[in-house]
């Protein structure tokens, strides 16, 4: 077992994720806990190098198996240099993003399926995160506007993405139920504060942290 703690960060674009990471960091400060705060994909000078490959416009043609493996690749890196020495040394790390988001864009969104857990699996040697924030709005939110609105066929493509997307996360939140906290991002910033502050209070007094 990681002598340190890992937290991950989950959920689709503009859930507030980083407002509440932002609060975690001022908490474990407060705490004097020895903390690292990575990003995905990038947080090692390999891994931005892929990150601006994934995140370039002009990269248009890039096939759905090639952007999976590209987050993989940048996720192993950081994994082997930051996060795990991390661990190792009795650190709490904080990830904005790691394989969940994998499995809900490119194996729901993206139609991948399940062998993305798998490819990631392998990149990561296995290592899952202690506790995972998934910040969630509801598919149905989206849904709602794809029958309603009269949407053009890229809009309508961009909202059928959003929607798998979702859905992978409600997928992941089921199969990994022991370690991921589903948040109703629709709640202020500082419910989701709290609620954030006293889950991890909880764990971290279970492990004598
Ligand atoms: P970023 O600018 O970091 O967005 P955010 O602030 O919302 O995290 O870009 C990351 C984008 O990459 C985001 O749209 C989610 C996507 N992504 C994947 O598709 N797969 C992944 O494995 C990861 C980590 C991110």
């Amino acid at each position: 077992m990681n002598r340190g703690y890992f937290i991950t960060f989950e959920g689709p674009d503009g859930a507030g994720k980083s407002t509440q990471i932002e609060y975690l960091k001022e908490y474990l400060d407060q705490r004097g806990l020895d903390s690292v705060f990575t990003r995905e994909p990038g947080g090692t000078r390999i891994s931005e190098q892929i990150r601006d490959m994934l995140l370039d416009k002009e990269n248009t043609d890039m096939s759905a198996r090639t952007e999976a493996l590209l987050y993989a690749a940048s996720r192993a890196q950081l994994v082997e240099k930051v996060i795990q020495p991390a661990l190792d040394q009795g650190k709490i790390v904080v990830s904005d993003r790691y394989f969940d988001s994998s499995i809900a864009y490119q194996g729901f969104g993206r139609d991948l399926g399940p062998k993305v857990l798998q490819v990631n699996k392998f990149a990561v040697k296995d290592l899952e995160p202690d506790l995972t924030f998934l910040m969630m709005i509801s598919p149905d939110d989206v849904r709602s506007r794809l029958d309603q609105e009269n949407l053009d066929r890229l809009e309508s493509e961009d909202l059928e993405f959003k929607k798998k997307v979702l859905e992978g996360f409600e997928s992941v939140a089921e199969e990994f139920r022991f370690r991921v906290r589903v948040i109703d991002a629709t709640l202020s910033k500082e419910e989701i504060r709290d609620k954030i502050i006293q889950e991890i209070e909880w764990h971290f007094k279970k492990r004598g942290i």
